[in-house]
């Protein structure tokens, strides 16, 4: 329910970097007669031989001659592992604090910044033998890469993998590009993310938890069918061109669309391709691997620092905005229960869901917008992304 919320910010208000105090309003129906109730209304084939491998590792890791009940019940007995990216602040932190108190998962936040990680998970008050954080730069392949091989050596298995970080740079006048030279907002948020489920998804297939899923954080403002999602700049990947040129603003655009560089629509257009890679993932490898594929709209948390490249202005007034005004507002810690809900909760193991919640805190699976939903461009990204990031 408060899923609009997040999405009416960057643009709903549009204040001049320059710091002037009138905030002007491209969506001036917002602010109508029926706002509240547009609100509410808005909230209420990969290769087959890697099919094979993940095949044979699932019929690997059963054992043989031991009873279903005697491995339900083993299965039941160990901590799971999660994997939490940008798990040192916001919605990653809260999720992470979450989980550590149930006191049933050891989570292995990866994150960018070690010391902000440790401070961070120091000060949510999360016990010590409840995580580990590892170094990953979701802006770098290698680092990617590096994660990987960190996390296969510490001989954890993986139970949950949480692709949660971002960035967000809607007043950025110009585009700025990861190690390998990708617009810094979709290189981040999908490519850095795309390569890392992929590569992590054998390690999901082996593991021997009940309930084994791979999570990737969406957001409304991708969603066209929404009043948020329909706040200018909108989303839309158009014909994949920027991206199938590798978004690095020499020879191709740095939107995936091709058009000039937009901050706001390039976090939008991210999100739009987060929702996409969950479905494709969903239709390659739920029905062999068992692997429950989901994404999630949190709510609007106004007060993350997915904000901090906003003018000051803009972030003293967006929370107050959606309390008041769209009601959409959800707290970190709130947030935090709800993504730790998808992890965990034995009654949201479907697989190929976009979760929400409504005003009770219920959850309940969303509809995604057209393009976010589109079978054909799910495959387009995917076949692009692939190669972008070195995996085709
Ligand atoms: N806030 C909302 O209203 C809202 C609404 C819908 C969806 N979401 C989604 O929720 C997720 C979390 O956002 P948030 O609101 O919690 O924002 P946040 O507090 O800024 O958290 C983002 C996290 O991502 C990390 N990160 C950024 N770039 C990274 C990189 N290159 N490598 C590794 N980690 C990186 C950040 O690390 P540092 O701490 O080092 O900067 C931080 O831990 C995002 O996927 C966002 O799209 C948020």
């Amino acid at each position: 329910m408060a899923l609009q919320a997040a999405a009416l910010l960057p643009s709903t208000f549009s204040i001049s970097k320059e710091g002037k105090a009138g905030a002007s309003l491209k969506d001036s129906s917002l602010f109508g007669k029926s706002l509240s109730d547009q609100v509410k209304c808005d909230f209420s084939s990969p290769s087959l031989k890697i099919k094979k491998v993940l095949r044979i590792q699932a019929v690997a890791t059963t054992t043989p001659g031991v009873t279903s009940a005697t491995t339900d019940r083993k299965k039941t007995l160990r901590k799971g592992t999660v994997v939490v990216t940008g798990a040192s602040s916001g919605l990653g932190l809260a999720t992470a604090k979450a989980l550590a108190e149930t006191g049933k998962w050891h989570i292995i936040m990866a994150c960018r910044d070690f010391l902000k990680a440790e401070r961070a998970a120091k000060s949510a008050g999360m016990a010590k033998e409840n995580y580990t954080i590892m170094h990953l730069d979701l802006a770098s392949l290698d680092s990617v890469r590096q994660f990987v091989d960190s996390f296969r050596r510490s001989g954890r298995p993986l139970d949950v993998l949480v692709c949660n970080a971002a960035v967000y740079l809607p007043t950025a006048k110009e585009p700025t590009f990861t190690a390998e030279g990708f617009e810094l907002s979709v290189g981040t948020n999908h490519l850095g993310h795309f390569l890392l489920s992929r590569l992590l998804l054998e390690d999901l297939n082996k593991s021997d938890y009940p309930s084994k899923r791979l999570i990737i954080v969406g957001s409304i403002t991708g969603n066209t069918n929404t009043l948020a999602g329909n706040v200018p700049p909108k989303a839309n990947l158009g014909d994949l061109r920027g991206l199938a040129g590798g978004l690095n603003g020499l020879n191709s655009s740095a939107m995936i669309d091709g058009a000039d560089f937009d901050g706001a629509k390039a976090y939008k257009d991210s999100k739009v391709c987060n929702m996409l890679t969950m479905q494709e993932f969903h239709r390659r490898y739920h029905e062999d691997t068992g692997i429950t594929f989901a994404s999630l709209y949190p709510g609007c948390i106004a007060t993350t620092g997915l904000f901090r490249e906003h003018i000051p202005l803009f972030r003293v007034l967006f929370p107050v905005f959606q309390k008041y005004i769209t009601k959409g507002f959800v707290s970190e810690e709130e947030s935090g229960k709800r993504l730790a809900q998808v992890v965990s909760d034995p009654s949201l193991t479907k697989s190929g869901v976009y979760w929400s919640w409504n005003k009770d805190s219920a959850s309940f699976e969303n509809q995604l917008s057209q393009e976010a939903s589109d079978v054909e461009k799910a495959r387009k990204v995917w076949e692009i992304s692939e190669k972008l990031v070195g995996l085709a």
